[in-house]
Parts: structure tokens; sequence; C-alpha cells
């Protein structure tokens, strides 16, 4: 199998931060993981050198366009190898190898009929380097750059992007996948029931020189999103290079919610008109904010990688990032999330079952891993989960569910850290006759330390050649780097001798001021504990946003067999599922029908008299007379089933 894997390519108008470096961290863990699995894997980032943004804040700085993208594309291109990010293609717009394809595309498009020149007056929008519709507008303003739009009248050319509205349609909907999270693949689908408008792709040289030609009228220059989304081809050499045959069938496109429209509209329409073959799937992630608050270089909140990297580690700094964030959601970032998730699943469970596991083995067998024998205890314990968690693992990760991976490796190290507690190793080699048993117990916390080295790899990759040296396995065996050949139980082989090595994770104080914080004299934020108890019982905004609310239409409704209280609805939310609720003494079934509730759509499905429930329907509850009275909660209003709720 192959894996071509993209992310954006970052504007040069500003340096990488916490932003940038989420959706790099993601595409370098995705694309080891996926090499773990075997595959031929392409994973392509770079930068986007032209447009306006880019011109204006080279005249801020006074340089020309060319000396200014040249100076922070280097930035983006150092900061990666410090985060352990390895792209196999780093690459500029302005390569000219680039420009070549763009214009050879954009002729080949025209040529066709699919670019006219036109007459056009809109709202456009510096930040988002487009026009806006007027529906896109709030209070007048662009929604993401809180600034009112200019009113340009102007000639341009516009592709046909009405065009294949129909056929994008057909596509998303034949393809599940094309588009995930469900949540966004939905937001598509839902702005393409409106009829589209054509893409203008051209600036005149009047307003903009900073692009690239147009080949059929050089008093134009292209629309920077036209040049930019070109360049997941131009990286693997399209047309005529292997490289295009090889990966184009597996390209997976990597981007935040903020670019949605471009590569879900804008993308594979322009690919049906050059009759290139669409993407294989588009991943769409949230926004990281920092202590709740949008990141802006305004509030001065910008953080960046570089630093966290010197103060955490780049191992820690992406562990953290793919455990806090589920993806698909916003995340908040704060030194004391990062540190909490340091100390406790760094330092205190992976960094001591590693330590204690080595250090036993180091007093007990001489450093020498012991052969199991055959333990005759049927302790299957840390096999068994062994298995399942290299199975969920593996799913969630090829499912971008990073969250989910990590969650189940640490199922793991918890049981391996409670499995040396219950056997005690240390009152073991106490009796001779126990030897075998005390192997056997040895054996097994080895193997586990090695199969977390293979599954941890893909988000830890020094941490884990760390481990994989400390096993004593030279870091390029199949044990520790290839699931199917590693994946196994038992492969560990006895006799290996250990290497000793210092501490995977130090542990680090909490309240740390930070050296930014030193630098500038300040003491660090000191939290009252009167707040603190006053904040007991609160949950944080990312917890909130963890419960999936949603507008459901209930479709259909009956009794569930041999209950009173249960009545079984089937729902629409926007996609049929069954909720069981326990309302039938307050409500028939039939005058539910059509009736739009509020459920919770990511609870746990349980089995309620023999039924799933897939979800719980919202109601509130009161007391009169000493009787239970319940309503259903409901929308003030009409609209489309599986809205959410916020
Ligand atoms: N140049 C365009 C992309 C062209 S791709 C053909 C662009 N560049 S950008 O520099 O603005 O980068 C946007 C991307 O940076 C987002 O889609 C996301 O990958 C990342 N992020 C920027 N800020 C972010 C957060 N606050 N949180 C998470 N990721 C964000 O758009």
């Amino acid at each position: 199998m192959t894996t071509y894997i993209t992310t954006p390519i970052y504007y040069v108008n500003a340096q990488p931060h916490l932003g940038h470096a989420y959706t790099t961290i993601i595409a370098d863990t995705y694309s080891r993981f996926r090499r773990l699995e075997g595959d031929d894997v392409r994973f392509q980032t770079g930068t986007d050198e032209h447009g306006d943004k880019i011109a204006e804040a080279a005249e801020k700085q006074g340089l020309s366009p060319r000396e200014y993208v040249d100076r922070i594309s280097a930035m983006f291109r150092d900061t990666w190898p410090l985060l352990h990010i390895t792209p196999d293609n780093f690459i500029r717009t302005t390569d000219t190898g680039h420009i070549a394809l763009v214009q050879k595309l954009l002729q080949q498009v025209y040529d066709k009929g699919d670019i006219y020149f036109d007459e056009y007056s809109g709202n456009y929008c510096k930040g988002c380097e487009r026009f806006l519709t007027e529906k896109e507008l709030m209070d007048g303003k662009c929604p993401d750059h809180q600034t009112v739009p200019e009113e340009i009248t102007e000639q341009n050319y516009f592709f046909r992007m009405s065009k294949y509205q129909q056929q994008l349609i057909d596509h998303i909907q034949t393809n599940p996948e094309f588009i995930t999270p469900e949540r966004y693949r939905n937001e598509v689908l839902s702005f393409l029931s409106e009829p589209l408008e054509d893409l203008c792709i051209s600036r005149p040289t009047s307003r903009l020189t900073w692009g690239i030609q147009l080949p059929f009228d050089s008093s134009f220059v292209t629309y920077v999103w036209f040049d930019a989304l070109i360049n997941y081809l131009t990286g693997l050499g399209y047309p005529d290079d292997e490289k295009f045959a090889r990966y184009w069938g597996s390209a997976e496109h990597l981007i935040a919610k903020d670019i949605l429209k471009p590569h879900a509209i804008f993308w594979p329409t322009m690919l049906l008109s050059m009759e290139i073959p669409l993407y294989k799937k588009l991943h769409v992630h949230g926004y990281w904010n920092v202590d709740e608050t949008k990141m802006s270089k305004s509030i001065g909140n910008v953080v960046r990688p570089a630093e966290l990297v010197e103060e955490y580690g780049a191992d820690c700094l992406r562990y953290f990032v793919l455990r806090e964030m589920s993806f698909g959601l916003d995340a908040s970032f704060s030194s004391d999330a990062i540190v909490a998730r340091k100390n406790s699943d760094l330092a205190n469970d992976l960094g001591n079952l590693y330590s204690r596991s080595m250090a036993m083995l180091v007093k007990y067998t001489g450093g020498v891993v012991p052969d199991p024998g055959k333990d005759d205890s049927d302790d299957t314990l840390l096999r068994d989960l062994a298995a399942s968690v290299l199975i969920r693992y593996r799913k969630a990760m090829s499912n971008f569910e990073f969250h989910r991976g990590l969650q189940a490796v640490w199922e793991l190290i918890s049981l391996a850290n409670k499995y040396i507690v219950s056997n005690e190793p240390w009152t073991l080699v106490k009796d001779p006759a126990m030897e075998g048993r005390l192997h056997a117990v040895l054996y097994n916390l080895i193997e586990t330390l090695r199969l977390l080295a293979l599954m941890l790899q893909p988000v830890m990759p020094e941490t884990c050649a760390k481990m994989t040296t400390g096993l004593g396995l030279p870091v390029d065996s199949p044990f520790v780097t290839d699931l199917a050949q590693g994946g196994d139980w038992g492969l560990f082989p006895a006799g290996t001798g250990l290497v000793a090595i210092d501490a995977l994770f130090p542990r680090m104080e909490k309240k740390k001021v930070s050296k930014k914080q030193q630098k500038k004299g300040k003491p660090a934020k000191k939290k009252k504990k009167v707040v603190e108890e006053s904040l007991e019982g609160m949950i944080s905004f990312e917890q909130f946003q963890g419960v999936d609310l949603r507008v459901a239409e209930i479709v259909a409704a009956e009794p569930v067999k041999k209950s009173d209280r249960l009545l079984k609805l089937t729902v629409k939310a926007p996609q049929e599922r069954v909720i069981v609720a326990g309302i039938a003494e307050y409500y028939s079934a039939s005058e539910l029908i059509g009736m739009q509730v509020l459920i919770v759509a990511n609870l746990k499905p349980v089995r309620l008299m023999g039924v799933e429930s897939q979800g719980m329907v919202l109601a509130a509850k009161e007391e009169v007379d000493g009787r239970t009275q319940l309503v259903l909660s409901t929308v003030s209003g009409k609209v489309a089933p599986g809205s959410r709720v916020a």
C-alpha cells in the first residue's frame, strides 16, 4: 500500500506557531504510523508564498517579496526537525517547477472553456484572500478576521466551478469517507445544497504583482488559492514523474477547519475540470486556543513551537497535542495542562513502568532478559490486554483518532504498573521455588515495554529509540518497527542484554516559571486556593465541548416490550439511530412523531431491556405535589435534524 499525506502549505506572512506545528505533527505521526504498517509513504509540507498578504508583509518589513519569502520559508523548514518532523518533500510555491505547472494547468482549463472573463463586484476580504458572499458576513464583517471587507468592482477571470457542483455532491455522497470527521462532511454538503458561484481566479497586476502570471493574459496574476492547491500535484512531479502514478491514488490532505471550503469545494472541482482523479480523503481538525482564548498576535499569546520544545521536549509536545485534542474538535493549550500530562502520563505512568521494570531485571537477572519458560500460573492478563490494545490502537490511528489510540496504549501501561504491584517480584525473588514465576513476570514486563516502544514510536520517536536501545534491541529491529511482524506477544528474544540509559522523562515542577517569564522578571502565575475551591464541581469548556448535543427529529416511537417506562424512539440526527427513553409514563408514542428534541449524541451505547440505545434524550424534571413531571426539551424553531447545540 502507498500513502501520500500532505499538510496545508503555510503562508509566510507569519512565523510558525502551535497551530502549524499541530497539523505538521499529525502528518508526521501518521506517516510514521503508516510506515509501521508497512506502507510506502510520502509526506509533504511547505510554504505558500504568493498573494496580497505576503506582498503586504514584505513591504512592512522593508524587504523585497523574494527576500522576505526566502527568510520566512526557511523558518518553517528549520522548525520541523526540532519537533522530530521529517517530511519527504518541502515545497515552495515560488519554485520554478510549481509556477510552470500552474501555468500549464491554467492554460488547459482555459482551452477547455472552463475559464471566462467577466466583471465582478463583491466584498473582498484580504485576510481570506477571497470575495465573501453576503451570507458569509456577520454584521457586515468577515467572521474570521473581524474586518469589514473592501467593496471591489473589477474585471477578472472566472473558473466555472458551478459546472462541477452536482458531480462533487455525488462524489461526496457515494464516498462517505471523502471528508472526515462527519461534521465537516455535513457542513460541505449543506453548503453545496445552495447553488455554487463561479470562482474568481485572477487579480489584475494593477493591484497585485506578486503572483503567477496568467499564461493567456499577462495583465493578470493567478488567485493565490488556484496557485496553492496545485502544490499537491507539483510535489509528485505531475504529470510525468512516476511519483504521481505511485502516490496520487492514496492522497490524504490534512487541514484545519479554517480552510475547509478551498479544499472541499475549490480543489475537487478544479481536479474534475483538469480531468485528474480526486484525492482520496480530506481530514479536518479543530483549532487550538491558548488559555481558552483565540491565539493572536495582537493579544500577544501566540505560542511558538521552538520555545515549547526547549521547555518540555519535542516528544512531550507531540504526545500532549495528540492526546489532548479530540481530532476534529477545538482544544485549549496551557502550560499547566502540558506539565500535568508530562508528570502524570509520561513521568509517572510510562517513565516509572520503564525504570522499575528495567531496574528489577538488572537486580534479579543481571540485566539479561530471562526465558519465560513454562509458566503454569495461567496468567495471561498482560498478553490479552496487549492484543486488544493493539487492535484498537491500529484502528484509531488509521482513523485519525489519535487521542483514542493513546488512551488505549495507556490502558496497557496502567495494567502493567498494577501487574508489578500485584505480583511483587521483590517477594518472588526471595523464594527459589518461585524462580520460574519470577522469570515469567519479568519477561511479561519486558515484552510489554517492547510493544509500547513499537506503538508509541510514531508519536514519540526519540523516546522510543531510547527505550529500544535500553531494551538491547537494534533500533531497526522489525520487533519495534513493523506492526505486522512485531505485533505478536512473546517475540522478545530471551538472553538479550539490557543497556543502561537515563530516565525517560524527568518530572517537572508544576508552577515552574517559564523561561520567558524569567527573562521578563515576572512571577509565575499563582492560583489562589479560594478560586480553586469555588470552581470545584465545575467543568472546563473543553469538557463541555466533549458532549455532542444535537437536535434530533423523532420519526418513529413504540413501547419497549415488557416495560411500562421505556419507549423505543427512532430519531434522525441527521442519520437515523435508536434511543431508548424512560418517558412512557409522560408521553404516548403517537404524540412524539415529528417532534424535535435535544439529545446527547456521543454517549456510549447501552442495552435497555434488550434494545440498544444510542444516545439520550434530554428532558426537564420537576416535582409537583410529590409527583415527578417530565417535559422533553426542544428548540424554539424548526432546525435541520442533526444541528449541533452549543
Ligand atoms: N496558505 C494557506 C493554505 C494553502 S494549502 C493549499 C493557509 N495557510 S495558513 O498559514 O494560514 O495555515 C492554515 C493552517 O494552519 C490551518 O489549516 C491549520 O492546519 C494550521 N493552523 C493555523 N492556526 C491554527 C490553530 N490555531 N489551531 C490549529 N491549527 C491551525 O491557510
